[in-house]
């Protein structure tokens, strides 16, 4: 954890979108506390969290947002479903407009399984995503807030590509 620069280098305004129950609230808290909360409280408010992260020797402060409609401004979104709910992977399409309509047209857009523990519960196949990934031009990750799985890497990356 790189915490408490004394100098911020840039601040990016992320959003983390997706249908209720995906997991967007835990991601979000793995990545900016490393914390995990398995009966976690679906989401009211506006909410965000930090988490300053070194690119290319900058520090680099990502204001994640956790909720829709504060996309005005955002420069990155991770956009979720849950590998266990085909539901949520068959919505992702909207929030993919839902983006194009609301926020900057350079909005770099990661698609972002969860919950990839529950391996035998899966609904959604892997390869099902990567070809919606390939043809909208997102970036894709599978990950798992419960066991930390790829949500760094997935953050970074974001980071990275807004950088
Ligand atoms: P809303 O606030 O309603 O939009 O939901 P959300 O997308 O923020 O989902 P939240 O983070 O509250 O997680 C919903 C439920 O899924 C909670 O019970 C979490 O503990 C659980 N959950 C989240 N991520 C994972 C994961 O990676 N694996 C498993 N097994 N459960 C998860």
């Amino acid at each position: 954890l790189e915490s408490g620069p004394d100098k911020i280098d840039y601040v990016f305004k992320v959003v983390v979108i997706g249908d209720s129950a995906v997991g967007k609230t835990q991601l979000l808290s793995r990545f900016a506390k490393n914390e995990f909360c398995l009966d976690s409280k679906s989401t009211i408010g506006v909410e965000f969290q930090t988490r300053t992260v070194n690119i290319n020797s900058k520090f680099v402060k990502a204001q994640i947002w956790d909720t829709a409609g504060q996309e005005r401004g955002a420069l990155g979104a991770m956009l979720v479903y849950d590998v266990t709910k085909r539901q949520s992977f068959d919505h992702v399409a909207r929030w993919v407009e839902e983006l194009r309509a609301h926020a900057d047209n350079s909005i770099v857009i990661a698609l972002i399984g969860n919950k990839a523990d529950l391996a035998d519960l899966r609904t959604v196949p892997t390869e099902d995503a990567v070809e919606f990934a390939e043809n909208q031009g997102l970036y894709f990750f599978e990950t798992s807030a419960l066991s930390g799985e790829n949500v760094d890497t997935a953050f970074r990356k974001l980071l990275e590509e807004i950088y």
